[in-house]
């Protein structure tokens, strides 16, 4: 009991520690950050959507880290796109795994990769793909709009990527980009100067 004890309050501190990480609300300006600790983070508060369900086994999630230096950013903003992203790629996988078995998913599992790279020696750039159900050009081309969404009335506000695409385009002169091909799959390109 005190060992089941002991491993149940190690997971609140790490969380509690997440937490107070993904929000950085105690340093709400400018700062050098390491951005693998907001992903990290970020994963590991949406563990509970990302484990192994009755339905599905657990989504894989397939890091490609480069060394990266420290990034001068808004952690905590920076937190929430990524947050953004994989929400809604999990999102996606929930619409794709639909018909299909436990078995066939674990022969083909939900895929979630994360890369990060320094470009130039001047330019972060994260990469966040999926193999869910993708989407159509039409859907494509308004993903960034406010207020767009192709989700039932009460799940979606549309919002999240309108505010991912305002964080990184006017908050840290990046960019952000999406690519996606219907029932295959969508990948997120964040590049953010090293330095502003
Ligand atoms: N990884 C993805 N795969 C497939 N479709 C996606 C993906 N990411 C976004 N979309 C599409 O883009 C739409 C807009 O996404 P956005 O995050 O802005 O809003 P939302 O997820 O619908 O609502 P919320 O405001 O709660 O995030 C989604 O409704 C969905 O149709
Ligand atoms: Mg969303």
């Amino acid at each position: 009991m005190i060992a089941s004890m002991e491993v149940g309050t190690q997971r609140i501190r790490d969380i509690v520690l997440s937490l107070r990480n993904f929000s950085r609300m105690d340093e709400a300006d400018f700062k050098a950050v390491n951005l693998h600790d907001g992903i990290e983070s970020t994963l590991l508060i949406l563990q509970f959507r990302l484990k192994e369900k009755t339905e599905r086994p657990e989504i894989q999630v397939i890091r490609e880290y480069s060394e990266l230096p420290l990034v001068e950013c808004y952690a905590g903003q920076l937190n929430q796109v990524f947050m953004n992203i994989l929400v809604n790629a999990i999102d996606a996988f929930e619409e794709s795994n639909i018909g299909r078995t436990f078995e066939e998913l674990k022969a083909h599992p939900n895929q979630i990769r994360i890369k990060t790279q320094v470009i130039d020696n001047q330019v972060i750039g994260i990469r966040i793909s999926d193999n869910g159900k993708g989407m159509s050009e039409d859907v494509r081309n308004r993903i960034f709009d406010p207020f767009f969404t192709t989700k039932p009335v009460g799940k979606g506000t549309g919002m999240g990527m309108a505010i991912s695409y305002q964080i990184i385009t006017e908050k840290h002169q990046g960019t952000l980009e999406c690519i996606s091909t219907i029932g295959q799959g969508s990948e997120f390109i964040i590049q953010i100067p090293l330095k502003q």
